[in-house]
């Protein structure tokens, strides 16, 4: 830097030292424009605005307002405009069918327990085949292509899965996405995945760093920042490509199977991987994914394991869905990438719910692709060199700090350390020893039997646990407020602002407009910014039950859970009187939450007592609240709403299945008869539920008669 820029720098520095909240607000507008424009200019249509010393001081005054001004940086930032693009910038979509995930196997033990617990659901003996299908899982983002009458109409992003970003003029830009077909259905949602090669990778990043841009951790960011751009020039500019491999509403079958819909969806016109594979039995598929393995390293595109599905679409249809995942299809994942580094200190976290957790501060080292400096330690027992049963794990070596360690990463998933090189180990090096007090709190730190960490006895008095359940509270999954992140609850909550989830929501009345505290005149906000905070809050007082169930940061309790719950009771208030119920274990209400699939008695003992011991917190809150039910989805359905018990024998279809079809339907299974039960489906050997429902009145119907009711005998 020349001694000229350096004053003009300084000059720039003094400027924007001036500046009020609203004069920054304003420029940050102009800047991120102006910006982008150039951008878009120079490496869309090669055809620069400005040379590259005015683009970089535009760059710099607007990084020098936004350090000033962290609270007023913009969705659409042009400091990480690229892979950073907002959500609210995008219009929504909401998918016509679900958008989903998949369930993970890690070893073919894995594998082959899905094989046998899809036999098991649909009743099949031994001698029955069962044929599935295997291929790349592709690591890019997933998205959904609309065609209706042979016309692309719209592409949507994931999303959370109900609802994704409309990014159709982007998609319009893939020169792999046919914009019209011929010979297709004439509604046709194809889904399939957005990645980047690894050449065009490598270049866009070269082209990046030549023009001072954003460069990208991995193809995988480099696809979806490329995807979410504002401006679908940009999009353009970057090769993205497309591989289809599933579908979403269909106004006519595409095929039978899984191996002709893809050869169908082929023919259509979109790519399609051509290491797809049908597989007969499990040995076929375990061999289609060391097949697949061997030609990772060759592929020139990201691959993150192998993803089977049940190949007979009617069987798929059978199993159907959990709440985020279908039962007939898995991922195998590869094993994760591992890298040796030296551990420098273990720093104790205390979480929302209480737990101490170690976390490892490494000697930075790049694992698979990704610079690395902090991975989890789980808890003491792992650092000790044992399982929670006392069980030794990496041949039962301690990890102490100034060893050399193993870490590794999977996927997005938090590094991790797996072991640990006694030959180099520093002479000094001392045994771990876990605090037996909070650092946070002072409070004792105490580890119950059975549980794996020690917790924070402090609960809400404990500073940590209590920002971060409010943390928490306002992420992406839960209340997902615009603009209030954790580091503004952070700042809120140190000054007194907000304790309580409640407080978010009466912000207004205490700090808006008229109060003798103002958001206002808070360091780094403006009128503006304000405002829209205050109205980002209201917006959110409409809201799902499942999202509310989430925030509450039940231990145990994930989005999984939490949208289990929703759709099994349906109403707050149904929810909320259901658990206080259930607190009594001899209850039909407590018989009736660990019927739920995926509640377990672990999960519903901690959902009891939070809102047991939080009770007057979640009443508080519910009451600024208006909690939305869940979409009714079967509420045609003539089981919609009931609640059914099965007993005896059902000789078409399995009990797991008899229960998912029923729950699909919008029916409650029981596991036991009650006043509440409508409906008891009884099949041969059924014993005392069939007379206990006979002496209550309740009808009883056998299976037959089931299949003809729910349409499918
Ligand atoms: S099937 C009904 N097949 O992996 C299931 N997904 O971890 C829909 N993915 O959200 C997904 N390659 O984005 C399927 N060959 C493949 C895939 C694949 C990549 C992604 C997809 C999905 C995610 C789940």
């Amino acid at each position: 830097m020349s001694p000229d820029d350096k004053t003009e720098n300084e000059a720039m520095r003094a400027d924007v030292a001036q500046l009020d909240a609203d004069l920054a607000c304003e420029e940050l507008a102009r800047l991120a424009k102006m910006i982008d424009e150039a951008n878009t200019a120079y490496h869309t249509h090669d055809a620069p605005l400005m040379s590259d010393a005015e683009f970089d001081r535009l760059r710099l005054r607007n990084a020098a307002i936004e350090a000033r001004f962290p609270d007023l940086i913009r969705a659409d930032s042009p400091q990480n405009k690229i892979g950073a693009s907002p959500a609210e910038g995008f219009g929504k979509i909401t998918h016509k069918r679900r958008m989903l995930s998949l369930a993970n196997a890690f070893s073919d033990e894995d594998v082959a327990d899905f094989v046998s617990g899809v036999r098991r659901f649909l009743n099949l003996t031994s001698e029955d085949s069962l044929a599935f299908t295997a291929e790349p899982k592709i690591d890019g983002l997933s998205l959904s292509l609309r065609y209706e009458r042979q016309r692309l109409v719209y592409a949507a992003t994931r999303g959370d899965g109900v609802i994704g970003e409309d990014v159709t003029a982007n998609a319009r830009t893939v020169a792999d996405i046919p914009q019209h077909l011929s010979d297709a259905p004439d509604i046709l949602e194809l889904r399939g995945e957005i990645y980047m090669s690894h050449s065009d990778f490598s270049a866009l990043n070269a082209r990046q760093s030549a023009i001072g841009g954003k460069v990208f951790a991995n193809p995988r960011n480099a696809a979806a920042g490329s995807l979410r751009q504002l401006d679908p020039e940009i999009t353009r500019a970057r090769p993205l490509r497309f591989f289809a491999y599933a579908w979403g509403e269909t106004s006519r079958a595409l095929a039978l199977t899984q191996t002709d819909a893809i050869a169908r969806i082929k023919a259509l016109g979109f790519p399609t991987n051509p290491l797809f594979r049908r597989c007969p039995n499990l040995e076929a598929m375990l061999a289609a994914y060391a097949g697949i393995a061997s030609h990772r390293a060759t592929l020139g595109y990201d691959i993150d394991g192998v993803v089977y599905k049940l190949d007979d679409l009617a069987l798929q249809e059978r199993l159907g869905l959990r709440s985020t995942t279908p039962r007939w299809a898995i991922a195998h994942k590869f094993p994760a990438e591992l890298a040796w580094t030296v551990l420098d200190g273990i720093d104790i976290q205390v979480g929302r719910t209480g737990a101490l957790s170690p976390v490892a501060r490494l000697r930075p080292v790049t694992v698979g692709g990704v610079v690395v400096s902090n991975a989890t330690l789980h808890n003491e027992d792992y650092i000790s060199g044992r399982d929670s049963r006392g069980v030794p794990i990496r041949d039962g070596r301690d990890i102490r700090i100034g060893d050399w360690v193993e870490v590794y990463r999977a996927g997005d998933v938090i590094p991790k350390i797996r072991d640990v090189d006694l030959t180099r180990r520093p002479v000094d090096a001392a045994p771990f020893q876990m605090l037996a007090h909070c650092p946070e709190c002072g409070s004792p730190a105490i580890r119950e039997a059975g549980d794996s960490v020690r917790r924070c006895t402090g609960g809400m008095s404990c500073p940590a646990q209590a920002v971060e359940r409010l943390k928490h509270f306002v992420s992406r999954s839960a209340f997902d407020i615009e603009g209030l992140g954790a580091k503004q609850v952070e700042s809120f909550w140190r000054d007194g602002w907000i304790s309580t989830p409640k407080d978010i929501f009466t912000l207004r009345a205490r700090f808006g407009p008229g109060q003798p505290r103002q958001l206002k005149n808070r360091e780094g906000w403006g009128a503006k910014s304000a405002d829209k905070l205050f109205d980002a809050i209201d917006e959110k007082r409409r809201i799902p039950l499942s999202r509310v169930i989430f925030a509450l940061g039940l231990r145990h309790v994930g989005e999984t859970t939490a949208a289990l719950l929703a759709s099994h009771y349906g109403t707050w208030d149904s929810l909320r009187d259901s658990l206080r119920a259930a607190r009594d274990p001899e209850s039909a209400a407590f018989a009736d939450l660990i019927a739920i699939d995926g509640v377990g008695p672990v999960m519903a003992q901690s959902l009891i007592a939070g809102f047991d011991v939080e009770a007057a917190q979640i009443d508080a809150l519910a009451e600024c609240l208006e909690i939305l039910a869940p979409e009714a989805r079967a509420s045609e359905s003539p089981v919609a709403g009931k609640t059914l018990v099965f007993t005896g024998t059902l000789e078409r279809m399995s009990r797991a299945e008899a229960k998912a079809r029923a729950e699909a339907l919008g029916a409650k299974v029981a596991g036991s008869v009650s006043a509440k039960t409508d409906l008891l489906i009884a099949g041969p050997g059924a014993g005392s539920k069939a007379a206990k429902a006979a002496d209550l009145g309740i009808e009883v119907i056998d299976e037959d008669q089931w299949l003809a009711l729910i349409g499918a005998a």
